[in-house]
């Protein structure tokens, strides 16, 4: 336990479990999971939640031109630059209620601590929810974060459509004006001095070490692809096999040849096609068109490099009678965290009596893009069997609060540098 006057001392669990709680009922679904999508009715219920909370407490909000929530609580000394600590609101269509949220929620538990504990950073504080972190419906994901560094452009990320054809940019002019708040005019992004973010393992070591905390070290490095294949509807009853040119028979003999091509002997490259679209989608038409998209990571960008070769390649040699295309859609190169952050972190949680341990994450989070503007970290906690992007994901109050401990902790130290 923390001890009282301290802004760790300060973060209450049972608060910080209610406000999942009360989020989660925001896109809830049967299995106690949710579907809360990036600028769906849902995220737009979310932030309006954050806002109001943040104006209970006083705390300033705004938004910037790509949706992305921030709340500020002032520094003692106006010409610092601020420290920042958040993740995302926006969950996979099967999503848990941890995955991101517990992030914006542990930010503002350490700004809601620092406020109960009558502590004075030099240095503003922020709590940030991202925009668009999964991916899911409008790709690339870690969007918000990736526009607010620079690693993607605000115009073309406008542009981009969902898999119903929406434009991000309707869709984001729709969430801004239900959830009404200063909006920054121009490109999103502005100077900070720290940056760090709390999130669920989503992964089974911490739990399997019986650890609290994990310092995150490092993100492997993602690419996300769509393979498009055009082949020719034809009767399903009537056209001989030799005649056809069925989209989908040739999406699953590139999927097969690209699954033995990624397949490595110490399981540590991630291939996943999520996502397949078959059209006209009849029973008894033979396909015309087949689309799919790849997820790929690993820790080193020059076998990501490779093994985009060898798809590429399968692509070309497997497609035939049909044709097909694979584009790129984003590429995050590995990060590497910075060192005095992860010491903080790790020295932070060791002062507080917390069992710890350094570890990569497996999954992407904002923090990567972060991380190329300023001295980045994170900070992980356990969840249930390492379960995640499910409804059934769990972690427990206590958990969740000893990340937020430390968090708090960190934040101080960086806003008092
Ligand atoms: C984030 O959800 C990721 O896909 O890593
Ligand atoms: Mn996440
Ligand atoms: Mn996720």
């Amino acid at each position: 336990m923390a001890p009282s006057g301290t802004a760790a001392g300060a973060v209450r669990e049972d608060r910080l479990w209610q406000r999942h709680v009360d989020m989660a009922k925001l896109g809830g679904t049967p299995k106690g999971g949710v579907n809360r999508q990036a600028l769906s009715a849902e995220d737009v219920a979310a932030r309006n939640q954050l806002m109001a909370w943040a104006r209970a407490r006083g705390f300033s909000i705004f938004a910037d031109a790509i949706g992305n929530l921030f709340v500020r609580r002032e520094g003692t000394d106006a010409g610092t630059l601020p420290v920042m600590s958040g993740s995302h609101m926006d969950s996979q269509p099967t999503g848990g209620r941890f995955d991101g949220m517990y992030g914006v929620l542990a930010a503002f538990e350490a700004l809601e601590a620092l406020e109960d504990a009558g502590i004075r950073t030099k240095r503003p504080v922020l709590a940030v929810a991202w925009t668009n972190e999964e991916g899911s419906r409008f790709q690339p994901g870690a969007m918000g974060s990736a526009v607010f560094a620079g690693h993607n452009r605000l115009d073309e990320m406008l542009l981009v459509k969902d898999w119903k054809g929406v434009v991000l940019g309707d869709a984001l002019a729709e969430t801004l004006k239900a959830a009404p708040s200063p909006l920054r005019e121009g490109q999103p992004g502005f100077a900070l001095d720290g940056y760090v973010e709390a999130h669920i393992e989503q992964g089974p070591r911490l739990e399997h070490e019986r650890t609290t905390i994990g310092v995150v070290t490092a993100i492997q490095g993602s690419r996300r692809y769509i393979v498009d294949i055009a082949g020719e509807e034809a009767h399903a009853g009537t056209t001989p096999r030799a005649a056809r040119k069925d989209a989908y028979h040739a999406a699953t003999r590139i999927a097969s040849a690209m699954y033995a091509a990624t397949t490595d002997a110490d399981d540590t490259l991630r291939f996943t096609i999520g996502r397949v679209d078959v059209l006209p989608g009849s029973p008894n038409t033979v396909p015309g068109r087949a689309t799919f998209t790849i997820d790929m990571r690993h820790p080193s960008d020059a076998v990501l490099e490779t093994h985009e070769a060898k798809l590429r390649a399968i692509v070309g040699d497997t497609a035939a009678p049909c044709a097909a295309t694979i584009e790129r859609v984003t590429a995050v190169p590995p990060t590497v965290f910075d060192p005095d952050v992860v010491d903080l972190v790790r020295s932070t949680a060791r002062t507080l009596g917390l069992t710890n341990m350094d570890m990569p994450s497996g999954a992407g989070h904002d923090a990567m893009h972060i991380a190329r503007l300023c001295p980045t970290g994170m900070i992980f906690v356990p969840c249930e069997r390492g379960i995640s992007h499910n409804e059934i994901e769990n972690a427990t109050p206590a958990d969740l609060a000893a990340g937020a401990r430390v968090l708090v902790e960190v934040l101080t130290a960086l806003a008092n540098r």
